[in-house]
């Protein structure tokens, strides 16, 4: 048979893998090493303006619906460029998704666009896969939120998870009203303007351009002296000398002068306790102590960090530094007997770790086709089946009535076959 004929027929086309973040959506195909484009998670509606974010749970599931079926058909049709009849879809989502928006997810890929099947993949297990380990302690600091949820033996031991709203967004409103009020523009026109009356307001992606290029993530010695200076309101603590400023040019004729003071001290915010003694290092603390006493060890020494925000230069020695501290303290240090803390490196950048993980799984055709929900089995029952509702069947029993199907738990999220 002449070699084009056995290229171009038989076996199945490789799967598409999404990750759909709160600000960036990484999209690819299962076996790459690598999603094809990451795009704002945004779409242009007619007549407005600002973009409309796809991912927002508090709009109506027909507004919900209308604006997945607009993103997904550009992820399709713009940029993946494959039809979606033919491809089996891995979604990666975080666990604690609303189960609105996965059923109207699941509603747009099966009614509007077809798809052979889906298949939900939680981003923290995902991310594990990438190395080949079992066990490991995720941590998920993105656009909204950090999340912290322990994977053991292949299974997110959901009783333990702890959360904070804190993450890229916080950080680029907090950057944002900072900047408003302390930096200086200059113009053709003079230099030393305070910002707000040459430019109204500054938008979003060029706080983030701003963040990303300028700012970075301070020592623990720098931290705690940057957080002493700014709560102690007497004056008697010293804040240490900023970094210098940094000129970053606005619309190519303005300079805003960036400065030090801001670089180094914007993403204390993340490790600063609040009012309940929370910070994103306490998460992880936190989490330990929610889980079995002998899962401990092997979880404090297989930590995992994804997601966009960690890549803040200086964000994992500072979350080591912290966790180390923090593990002395009374606290932890009569629950936990663990001191040995170490955080992997992934096999890829952060932010797409997880999607790495969905690209690794979804490249396993035999295991793809019996997790993943059939288009079939959604026409028959119309939803999906969720770990949080133990009333679906699981979709092995579509198929195979006889059999006894594993527990729902394992079904939904374990690795193994
Ligand atoms: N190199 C970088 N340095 C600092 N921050 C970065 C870098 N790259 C991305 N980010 C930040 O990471 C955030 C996005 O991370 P990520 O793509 O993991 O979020 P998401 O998956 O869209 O959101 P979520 O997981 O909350 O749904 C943005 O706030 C972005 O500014
Ligand atoms: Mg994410």
């Amino acid at each position: 048979m002449p070699l084009f004929e056995v290229l171009g027929s038989g076996g199945e086309k490789t799967a598409v893998v999404i990750d759909l973040g709160a600000a960036y959506t990484k999209c690819g195909f299962a076996g790459e090493t690598g999603p094809r484009f990451i795009i704002p998670s945004e779409i242009q509606r007619p007549g407005l303006q600002q973009p409309v974010k796809v991912v927002q749970y508090n709009v109506n599931t027909e507004e919900l619906y209308t604006n997945l079926k607009d993103f997904i058909h550009m992820l399709y049709f713009r940029h993946l460029l494959v039809n979606p009849r033919d491809r089996r879809v891995v979604i990666i989502e975080s666990i604690l998704c609303p189960s609105h928006f996965r059923e109207t997810l699941s509603k747009v890929f099966f009614k509007h666009f077809e798809v052979p099947s889906v298949l939900f993949a939680p981003s923290h297990l995902m991310s594990v896969m990438t190395l080949g380990i079992n066990s490991a302690l995720v941590m998920d600091c993105g656009y909204t939120e950090t999340l912290v949820l322990p994977v053991y033996e292949g299974i997110p031991v959901l009783s333990a998870w702890e959360a904070l709203p804190m993450a890229g967004k916080t950080i680029h409103k907090e950057l944002y009203s900072l900047i408003m009020e302390q930096c200086k523009v200059d113009t053709d026109s003079g230099t030393g303007h305070s910002l707000p009356t040459v430019l109204g307001s500054i938008p979003e992606d060029v706080v983030e351009d701003i963040k990303v290029r300028t700012c970075f993530v301070s020592d623990m010695q720098r931290g705690l002296k940057i957080q002493e200076a700014k709560f102690n309101m007497d004056g008697t603590a010293e804040r240490p000398a900023p970094p210098p400023d940094v000129d970053y040019p606005l619309d190519g004729e303005k300079i805003l002068h960036i400065k030090g003071s801001l670089r180094d001290s914007i993403a204390e915010m993340l490790f600063e306790q609040d009012n309940e003694e929370k910070s994103i290092a306490t998460l992880v603390l936190d989490t330990l102590v929610k889980c079995p006493i002998d899962t401990r060890k092997v979880l404090s020494e297989n930590l995992v960090v994804i997601g966009g925000t960690s890549m803040m230069p200086g964000f994992l020695h500072r979350l080591l530094a912290e966790i180390r501290l923090l593990v002395e303290k009374p606290k932890y240090c009569d629950a936990l007997a663990t001191k040995n803390f170490r955080i992997h490196s992934p096999p890829s950048k952060p932010n797409c770790t997880a999607w790495l993980g969905g690209a690794i799984f979804g490249a396993l055709q035999d295991i793809l086709g019996s997790r993943s929900v059939s288009r079939d089995y959604y026409n028959q029952t119309g939803r999906i089946p969720d770990w949080c509702s133990l009333s679906s069947p699981p979709p092995e029993s579509v198929y195979d009535p006889g059999k006894t199907p594993p527990p729902l738990m394992k079904r939904a999220f374990s690795t193994e076959k």
